[in-house]
């Protein structure tokens, strides 16, 4: 009963405060035809990103997982004209869906969708010295969290965000003991937040149309 009252608190704050949008509305229409999985950001979560990247006044934004380009668009609307969105998926199908959307909501000059594994692209990123991202948000698969993390701070500069997705899981962050590689991967990256030198980071957890989860908020200080 609990997951209906969110997502009908989702659904009413998303119709008093998200309008309707046929960018981003066609997006999960043509990622649900496409038979995608729904696990994109909800738009109340999607307009957070676009705030968030507004309010770090974004040129250069990365993210790591972008299924259909639905959290992709949220934040890319946040850019200047000369801004840059680099978008990294592993699916080729994904990324066919995510290209069609992203070229529809007018983005295409923006966006720079790169297919393959983020672990094997990220060096490429880093290597193209391209300069620092504002805001990163890694969003794939959960076992490499640690991984993409080490590369988002990287690939930052003092005052950079860092938003990362999915970190409590139902509430199986706390499963210590727990098998599942997401939610190890996940506690792997909690524990190298805790040691690493030069953030200010907390986490948050949401309830909402994809039921309990939350998302970690890094802020780069040196
Ligand atoms: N950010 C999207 C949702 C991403 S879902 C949104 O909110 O709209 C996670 C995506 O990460 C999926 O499309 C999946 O194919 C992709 N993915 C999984 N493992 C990956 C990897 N190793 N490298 C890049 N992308 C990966
Ligand atoms: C899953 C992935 C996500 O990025 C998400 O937001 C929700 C679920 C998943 O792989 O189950
Ligand atoms: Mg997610």
């Amino acid at each position: 009963m609990t997951g209906a009252l969110w997502t009908a608190v989702d659904e009413y704050i998303t119709h008093m405060l998200v309008p309707p949008d046929a960018a981003l509305d066609g997006a999960l229409e043509a990622s649900s035809a496409a038979g995608l999985p729904a696990i994109q950001v909800t738009p109340t979560q999607g307009k957070l990103l676009h705030i968030l990247a507004r309010l770090q006044g974004a040129r250069r934004i990365l993210e790591i997982g972008t299924l259909g380009g639905y959290s992709t668009i949220w934040l890319a609307r946040a850019l200047p004209e000369d801004g840059r969105l680099i978008t990294l998926e592993a699916d080729a199908r994904h990324a066919d869906i995510a290209r069609a959307n992203i070229s529809r909501a007018g983005l295409d000059a923006m966006v720079d969708l790169r297919v393959g594994r983020a672990l094997e692209t990220l060096p490429r990123i880093a290597a193209e010295g391209g300069g620092a991202f504002d805001l990163t948000f890694i969003d794939a698969d959960k076992q490499s969290i640690p991984e993409y993390f080490r590369f988002a701070r990287k690939l930052s500069r003092r005052g950079s965000l860092i938003v990362v997705d999915n970190i409590v899981r139902d509430g199986r962050v706390i499963d210590a003991a727990g098998r599942d590689p997401d939610i190890q991967g996940i506690r792997r990256f909690n524990e190298m937040l805790a040691a690493e030198p030069g953030i200010c980071a907390t986490a948050i957890q949401t309830v909402g149309a994809k039921g309990h989860d939350g998302f970690a908020i890094v802020l780069v200080t040196v």
